[in-house]
């Protein structure tokens, strides 16, 4: 064989730079003593999630490039949809991998831990760009939490990159996932009509207060219920679901003004089984269960770490579990986890108008 086919011969190890990569896990430059085995563990842990962030980010961005265009092409639902559920599995399987973390002592952590100085999780840019590209605002995160100032504080003492805090301002600028989802939603056909349709404001209003009926129907089916088995008083029902009225009112009708977005979503949830919305309903349920495994993940995270060092302070100052159990509450899709309080049984909502829209053969 020649010298030269030697050379081009492709090898499991060049293919995938294996030496470069498992010539990492000895800790920073010059740290001395060397990482003993535990500490070797918790540094390949680590690496570990931050590759598979790294796929997250891949993913999410490909997602995000389909779903920018100012018409979602169809052919690209199953594509987007197919991107969202690699990035679900990768943080189920995320969540299980605290239990490899777990075979660490918190005994054994604790002859290492100082050693990490100020250095946390909570600096873990990958975790934070996903987090903005799917639309997690500042004023969602746990009061006095600011992981993006902090961001920029590490760069200006050089300690990440120009580049890393480069492209954290363009995730930044461009518009979350929660938003792309919400401008596409605002163009579901409801009823048979589109947005910018004559008389489409008319639609949607009809199709609002039709749904808002049911929902004071069936509040009188489950208050009749209740009083016939004795089941409380009528006086504290009405008020509760008066009060589950009124919000589903101002989620549709937020100030008086139609919000299409939220009603085109309650369409969809509504009228799950039409053809034409199968797609649709696809792509919501893929971001739903894409925030629930990501809470999930958080959870079994803070469960780990309860585990690992109990009540005691964070390495980054945070107050540790208590503030990563604040996590837990934050919600990106917030709409999607809204709509479900107010959907009604499928018996009493409003038959969908124009129903030859939404078959198979459609044309539209
Ligand atoms: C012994 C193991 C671990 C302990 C005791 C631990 C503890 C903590 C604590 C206390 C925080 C809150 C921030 C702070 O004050 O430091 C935190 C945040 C975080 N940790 Fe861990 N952690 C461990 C392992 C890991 C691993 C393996 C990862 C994987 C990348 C990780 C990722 C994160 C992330 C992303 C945050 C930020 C969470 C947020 O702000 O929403 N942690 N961790």
């Amino acid at each position: 064989m020649e010298a030269n086919e030697h050379r081009n011969r492709m090898t499991y190890g060049n293919y995938l730079r294996l030496e470069e990569i498992l010539g990492l896990q000895e800790g920073p430059a010059d740290y001395s003593p060397a990482p003993c085995n535990n500490e070797k563990h918790f540094i390949i842990v680590h690496q570990a999630f931050e590759l598979w962030f790294k796929l997250v980010l891949t993913e999410l961005k490909q997602v995000h490039k389909l779903m920018s265009s100012e018409e979602i092409d169809e052919n690209s639902m199953p594509i987007i949809v197919h991107h969202l559920k690699r990035v679900s599995a990768v943080f189920d399987l995320m969540s299980q991998q605290w239990k490899v973390m777990e075979t660490l002592t918190p005994q054994d952590f604790l002859s290492f831990r100082d050693r990490l100085g100020t250095s946390s999780g909570f600096e873990s840019w990958q975790l934070r760009q996903i987090e903005i590209i799917l639309g997690l605002e500042q004023q969602q995160r746990d009061a006095g939490m600011d992981p993006l100032n902090h961001m920029k504080k590490l760069e200006s003492e050089g300690k990440i990159s120009a580049k890393v805090l480069a492209e954290f301002n363009s995730v930044l600028q461009a518009p979350s996932l929660n938003q792309l989802l919400t401008n596409w939603l605002s163009r579901t056909p409801i009823n048979g009509s589109i947005t910018g349709n004559p008389g489409d404001q008319d639609v949607v209003s009809t199709y609002i207060d039709g749904h808002l009926s049911a929902m004071r129907a069936h509040s009188d089916i489950i208050i009749s219920h209740f009083e016939s088995i004795g089941h409380g008083d009528e006086s504290t029902m009405r008020e509760r679901l008066n009060k589950s009225l009124s919000n589903a009112e101002q989620f549709l009708r937020p100030n008086g003004e139609i919000n299409r977005s939220r009603a085109g979503l309650l369409f969809i949830e509504s009228y799950r089984e039409l053809p034409l919305l199968s797609w649709p309903r696809e792509l919501i349920d893929s971001f739903v269960d894409l925030e629930e495994s990501i809470l999930l993940f958080r959870n079994s995270h803070a469960r780990m770490v309860e585990r690992m060092i109990g009540r005691r302070m964070g390495t980054g100052g945070s107050s540790g579990v208590d503030y990563l159990d604040a996590t837990l509450k934050y919600r990106i899709f917030v709409d999607l986890w809204t709509v479900r309080t107010i959907l009604v049984r499928r018996d009493l909502i409003p038959s969908v108008v124009g129903l030859e829209y939404y078959g198979f053969n459609s044309q539209h």
